[in-house]
């Protein structure tokens, strides 16, 4: 029956792209050939929508492309893919629309953790398992299956740990070290979770001052206006913590932009999250002194996940991926080589 509903819905898809009048229905004449064989293919196949929250970063974009890769009719399954653009409020009509739709599972890679209560447990009331990948949603745990993400708390305090371990290795662990955060997306897991992280080693450095935290938004755009306005305000920054690869980038250009150096020769320290391959590069141009890896290659673990709920089996409530750091005394060059995003 959800099959039935669900492929009405593509069908009208179908219809509509073509250009066809939006009032037909699955199994009126009139289909193509085309368009009767994608629906037969679909009956065998587990439907996943899919709302990922959109494109604002490297690491978003190797996200999608794994979840993309994964969840193919080879590997029997129809994705329904929405990119919310960055709204949450887009993220929830599309989860309303898989809901509609009766898909099989729904995958939700939320912008923020607040504010999914009422369409989760519209979800539930349909009896569609969740699957939420990368960010985290701040409700009660029945109303999602299973979460698989990064641990973003150990991300910051990692990146924490690095750069008391560096500035040791400099001799100026005593010194007064003045630093600024380009922090996420305000609300999503990965910005609370670094900001924690990394202030639990803040906290234990009194030497360290924290002159000012303000979000970039993950973009680079953004990273790189905030960061020509922490320069504007404070001559002597000595460390700029990214929370993630693209505003790093967005942070280099503004402290170029203002005549001053960046890296590990240089005047700031910039640390970063993500260590996407543009990263990698950064890091051996000796802008970027170190990044502190988040997996985006959700994907596989996704697909996993959904072979074993289909065949009636249980997974883990919280899967983290694994993930390390890198910085310039590694051998980033044939490192790079060996790196999937
Ligand atoms: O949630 C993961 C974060 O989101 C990544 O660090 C960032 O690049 C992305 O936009």
């Amino acid at each position: 029956m959800g099959r039935r509903i669900l492929l009405c819905g593509l069908t009208l898809f179908f219809l509509c792209a073509a250009g066809c009048s939006a009032g037909k229905k699955a199994g009126d004449s009139g289909n193509s050939d085309r368009e009767q064989s994608e629906l037969e293919a679909s009956e065998n196949l587990i439907v996943v929508g899919v709302s990922q929250i959109g494109a604002e970063s490297d690491w978003r974009n190797a996200c999608t492309k794994s979840i993309k890769t994964s969840l193919t009719r080879e590997n029997g399954f129809y994705l329904i893919f929405d990119d919310a653009q960055q709204k949450q409020e887009n993220q929830i009509k599309a989860v309303r629309n898989f809901i509609l739709q009766e898909v099989d599972y729904i995958v939700l890679c939320p912008i923020v953790e607040t504010g999914w209560d009422a369409v989760l447990q519209e979800a539930r009331d349909a009896g569609i398992p969740v699957v939420v990948a990368d960010r985290q949603v701040d409700v009660d745990e029945d109303l999602y299956t299973c979460w698989v993400g990064a641990d973003f708390r150990k991300e910051g305090e990692t990146a924490g740990g690095w750069l008391a371990e560096e500035l040791e290795r400099q001799g100026r662990e005593d010194e007064e070290i003045r630093l600024v955060t380009l922090q996420g997306t305000v609300g999503a897991s990965a910005q609370i979770g670094r900001t924690e992280g990394f202030a639990r080693v803040l906290k234990e450095h009194e030497n360290w001052k924290m002159l000012e935290m303000a979000s970039g938004d993950f973009t680079q755009a953004k990273g790189e206006e905030v960061m020509g306005e922490f320069l504007k305000k404070y001559d002597d920054i000595d460390v700029v913590i990214c929370e993630n690869d693209n505003m790093a980038f967005g942070a280099v250009d503004a402290i170029k932009a203002a005549g001053k150096t960046c890296g590990p020769s240089g005047e700031i320290m910039v640390l970063s999250f993500d260590a996407v391959s543009a990263a990698f590069e950064a890091m051996i141009d000796g802008d970027i002194n170190a990044a502190f890896e988040c997996n985006p290659l959700l994907g596989p673990k996704i697909r996993e996940i959904l072979d074993i709920l289909s065949s009636g089996g249980t997974v883990d409530k919280i899967q983290y991926m694994e993930e390390t750091y890198f910085d310039t005394s590694m051998d980033l060059e044939n490192i790079l080589k060996t790196r999937m995003y």
